[in-house]
């Protein structure tokens, strides 16, 4: 934490207004999913879909030289983002292109999320039910695969009624067969239009200027500018990778940063606080 009174006259601040003015809104891929497990890379929902039912072997390998080129580009703490930008609308385009010339079918996504490497993080389900229980909307802001992502949370059993998602969604033709991406493309670093132009018009977000705010990327830190007069956010930044070389711009960015911390466990401990009774305070 670089300012821990900051952080906590917020909890506080959040406490007094109670569940009833707060909404949580969290990138995906390596925020609720966990970046590693057992030494090994979780997949994101891109990677999920490196799967033979889906893609051939020529584009898993094409996905995976892209991934090696354009990821040591998305996390470089010596690249500004303007500089980043252009190469992840690259990146995404190419990916997308990809994708669309395999057909993939749609009947076969849930057998590939069943079949690959994803994980939720630890204590994902004392999040996800606890935000349901005490109707606190969550907004999912993924650039991520939304179809793919829907279907990690529904197989998890937490894809409750609370649950929003803003990401890029696949546009299937009448037989089921991928033809497009839907909508504007949503990339790591434009978080911020998808904010202004689709999570400002959500209505069950409306009357809620407290947000609880999760990432792994410098470009989450935009997904709450669509929230119209924000009272209290809170920022909470997981650095998965590169900790040495971005801890300090992470540290002066978000309210708490998480090292290397696969767990739920300090978000469901503010939001255990934030929704205990208020005359016990
Ligand atoms: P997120 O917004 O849910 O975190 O999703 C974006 C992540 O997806 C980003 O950190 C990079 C990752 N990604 C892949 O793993 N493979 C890909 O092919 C692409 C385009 C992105
Ligand atoms: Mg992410």
């Amino acid at each position: 934490m670089r300012e821990r009174s900051r952080v906590e006259e917020t909890i506080y601040a959040m406490q007094r207004a109670g569940a009833g003015s707060l909404q949580v809104i969290s990138d995906f891929d390596m925020t609720l999913t966990r970046f590693a497990h057992n030494g090994k890379r979780v997949a994101t929902t891109h990677n999920i879909l490196d799967n033979r039912l889906l893609i051939n072997e020529d584009c898993t390998k094409k996905m995976r030289e892209l991934l090696n080129i354009y990821y040591p580009i998305e996390i470089d703490a010596s690249r500004s983002v303007e500089e980043k930008l252009p190469l992840m609308v690259e990146w995404w385009t190419k990916v997308h292109e990809l994708l669309i010339q395999q057909k993939i079918r749609k009947d076969l996504l849930a057998q590939a999320v069943r079949e690959s490497s994803t994980m939720l993080r630890d204590g994902y389900k004392v999040f996800f039910d606890g935000l349901a229980e005490h109707q606190v909307p969550l907004l999912i802001f993924s650039a991520g695969v939304g179809d793919v992502l829907e279907e990690v949370i529904r197989q998890n059993h937490v894809f409750h009624p609370n649950v929003h998602i803003i990401s890029n969604y696949m546009d299937f033709d009448h037989t089921g067969v991928l033809r497009a991406f839907k909508g504007q493309l949503i990339h790591t670093f434009n978080k911020r239009e998808g904010a202004l132009s689709h999570a400002a018009g959500l209505r069950e977000l409306q009357g809620r200027p407290n947000v609880l705010l999760l990432g792994d990327s410098l470009g989450d830190l935009t997904m709450a500018d669509g929230v119209s007069e924000p009272q209290n956010v809170l920022t909470i930044g997981f650095l998965n990778d590169q900790v040495e070389e971005r801890k300090e711009t992470y540290i002066n960015s978000f309210d708490i940063v998480l090292v290397k911390d696969e767990t739920m466990d300090v978000p469901n401990a503010i939001f255990r606080y934030i929704t205990s009774s208020r005359d016990n305070k």
